[in-house]
C-alpha cells in the first residue's frame, strides 16, 4: 500500500472545501473568536460542517442535541440545517467555551433556539432523560473521546425511530486499528465503534474524513 500523504491530504480538503463550503462570514467570525479567545483548534473541518449540515438537512431534523460546544462551529453548521422554530441543545463542561460559543451563535441562525447547557455531559444527558425531554432527530457526539459508550447509551434513551446518531474522531489516523493502542481517546473510539455495529437498535457505518490526517465520522440510524 501506498503510503499516506499528508500533502495530498490536505490539498484533497482544500480541495472539496473550495467547492463545498467557500468562506462564509459567521462561521469564519466563528473560528476568529475561538482562536482570540484561545481555545483549541479541534473544531470539525469545513467539509466535515458542511457533511453535518446536509445530514440534518436530508432527515429533515427540527430538534438537534450536540455532546461537545467548544466555540459553537459545529453547532452553526448544523443549526442552520435546522427550520425556523428548530431547536438545538448543545452541551459543554467548560464554562469559558460555552461563554464564547454564546456569543457566536446569538446571530448563528435566526429563528433556531439554540441552548449551550453547562455540565458535564453525562449528567446532563441524563437530567434531559429524567426531566422527560422530546426525543431528537440528529445527535452529534464529539466530547471526550473516552466517554463515547455511556453517551450512546444515554442518547439513545433521547432517540425515536429514525433519529440520526453521529460520532466525530473515530479513526484516528488509524490509531483504532490497534487493539492494544495506548491513545485513550483511540481506545474510546475502537470501542464505540464496536458498541454500533453490535448494537441490534442501530444501523451503521464509519466514513473516512480527510483533513491532514485520516479520522473518520460514525453514521447510526435508529431502528
Ligand atoms: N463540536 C466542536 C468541537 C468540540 S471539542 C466543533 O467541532 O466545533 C470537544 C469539547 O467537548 C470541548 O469543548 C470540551 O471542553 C468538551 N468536553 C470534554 N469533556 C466533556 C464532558 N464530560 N461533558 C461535556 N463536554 C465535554
Ligand atoms: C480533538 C478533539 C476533537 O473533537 C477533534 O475533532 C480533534 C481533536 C482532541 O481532543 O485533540
Ligand atoms: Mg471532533
Amino acid at each position: 500500500m501506498k503510503p499516506v500523504d499528508a500533502a495530498l491530504l490536505e490539498r484533497i480538503d482544500r480541495y472539496v472545501e473550495t467547492l463545498f463550503a467557500p468562506p462564509d462570514p459567521v462561521l469564519d467570525a466563528n473560528l476568529t473568536a475561538a482562536a482570540a479567545a484561545g481555545l483549541p483548534p479541534i473544531h470539525v473541518s469545513a467539509a466535515e460542517g458542511k457533511l453535518l449540515y446536509l445530514i440534518a438537512r436530508m432527515v429533515g431534523a427540527r430538534r438537534a442535541l450536540e455532546v461537545g460546544t467548544l466555540g459553537g462551529y459545529s453547532t452553526t453548521w448544523l443549526a442552520r440545517a435546522l427550520p425556523v422554530g428548530g431547536r438545538l441543545v448543545t452541551l459543554e463542561i467548560d464554562e469559558r467555551h460555552a461563554a464564547v460559543a454564546r456569543g457566536s451563535l446569538r446571530d448563528a441562525a435566526p429563528g433556531v433556539e439554540i441552548d449551550v447547557l453547562v455540565g458535564d455531559a453525562a449528567d446532563t444527558l441524563r437530567a434531559l432523560i429524567d426531566g422527560g425531554a422530546e426525543p431528537f432527530d440528529l445527535v452529534f457526539i464529539d466530547a471526550d473521546k473516552t466517554r463515547y459508550g455511556e453517551y450512546l447509551e444515554l442518547v439513545l434513551r433521547l432517540a425515536h425511530a429514525g433519529t440520526v446518531i453521529l460520532a466525530d474522531n473515530v479513526i484516528r489516523h488509524g490509531l483504532v486499528l490497534d487493539p492494544a493502542s495506548g491513545d485513550p481517546a483511540a481506545q474510546g473510539a475502537r470501542a464505540y465503534n464496536a458498541a454500533i455495529a453490535a448494537n441490534p437498535r442501530l444501523e451503521s457505518i464509519v466514513l473516512p474524513i480527510v483533513r491532514d490526517q485520516i479520522d473518520g465520522l460514525a453514521l447510526s440510524w435508529v431502528r
